[in-house]
């Protein structure tokens, strides 16, 4: 193999910079040469590609974002345009490419991998809801924001003596509502995964109000409802007075955290390390520490599940 590409998809996570970085040093390490696919998929199908050098990678492994850009791509989920995709890595003479990105990423380096292109995924995204990895590149930083704009909307609440409701990111996935929310003492925490009732949620929050508490935090996951209905019908049940903090955005940007970058150039590296031993269709991970590889399709087929311990702990220590 003397040729092979790297490309970010889907939504941007802080320290896909940080594993460009170490996709490209490797490659460039072990003699090959290497290119970048700018706008993911869609770049790959319009043929957006240049050759990276060590210099390309240089002064981002601190940045957030992603210096190859990034796209969700309709039409990659197309035979079409996966033909399209390979016809131009076939033009570059690109023999292998490294895909990072979440799960919908995943699906399109399955696709390559299926029409014999060997393709490795490496998993970055803030939500933290690949299968085959205990943390995903990205998740850790988006937490640390999110626990940030928490203590400070925390200091207000106390002022003010109001219950807030913080939305977090995560349409199917509750791990940042769940670790945040762990992490900053929310009096109930509401994800995806798990039912929930508003009963129980006023419930707790007028246990508190009982025995004196003035504030109150609820971390809501995006994919567990609207925190504006959600505040709505606090307010309505308790009159106690309820404000709504929607996070957005700001939880994909920044400068990655030292987890995040050490996790992006290990996981970057072994996805060169295990092409050159001529697997194709896996995607790396770290689990208790050790690098380890899956079959894509095989962790594609098993829904990430959040910590059972960690949510029974949430409930019980926010009594
Ligand atoms: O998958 C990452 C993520 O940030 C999710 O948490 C969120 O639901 C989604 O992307 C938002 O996507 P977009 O930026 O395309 O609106």
């Amino acid at each position: 193999m003397k040729r092979i590409g790297v490309l970010t998809s889907g939504g941007d996570s802080p320290g896909m910079n940080a594993a460009i970085r170490a996709v490209v040093r490797k490659a460039i390490y072990h003699n090959l040469e290497i290119y970048g696919i700018y706008y993911g998929y869609a770049g790959l199908i319009n043929g957006d590609i240049k050759k990276l050098e060590i210099g390309s990678v240089g002064d981002i492994i601190h940045r957030g974002g992603t210096m190859l850009y990034t796209a969700r791509c309709e039409e990659f989920k197309t035979l079409e345009g996966q033909k399209k995709g390979i016809e131009q890595l076939e033009k570059f003479g690109i023999e292998a490419l490294v895909v990072i990105g979440g799960d919908g990423s995943f699906r399109g380096a399955e696709k390559l991998t299926e029409h014999g292109f060997p393709t490795i995924g490496v998993p970055g995204t803030i939500d933290n809801d690949i299968s085959g990895t205990d943390y995903t590149i990205g998740f850790d930083t988006a937490l640390n924001t999110v626990i940030n704009a928490i203590d400070k909307i925390r200091d207000t609440a106390t002022s003010h003596e109001r219950t807030y409701v913080i939305e977090v990111m995560g349409r199917d996935a509750g791990d940042i509502a769940l670790w945040s929310g762990l992490a900053d003492g929310a009096e109930s925490i509401l994800i995806p995964e798990e039912n929930y009732s508003m009963n129980d949620v006023v419930q707790r929050l007028m246990k508190g109000h009982e025995r004196g508490k003035k504030h109150s935090i609820i971390v809501v996951a995006e994919g567990a409802g609207s925190g504006v209905e959600i505040a709505k019908e606090i307010k309505k049940r308790t009159n106690l007075e309820t404000r709504v903090t929607v996070l957005g955005h700001i939880q994909r940007g920044g400068s990655p955290t030292a987890s995040d970058r050490v996790l992006a150039s290990r996981l970057g590296a072994y996805a060169v390390e295990i092409l050159l031993d001529g697997k194709a269709g896996k995607m790396v991970g770290i689990e208790k520490n050790v690098l380890v590889s899956h079959d894509i399709d095989d962790a594609l087929s098993r829904k990430h599940q959040i910590d059972q311990t960690m949510f029974k702990l949430s409930k019980e220590l926010s009594i």
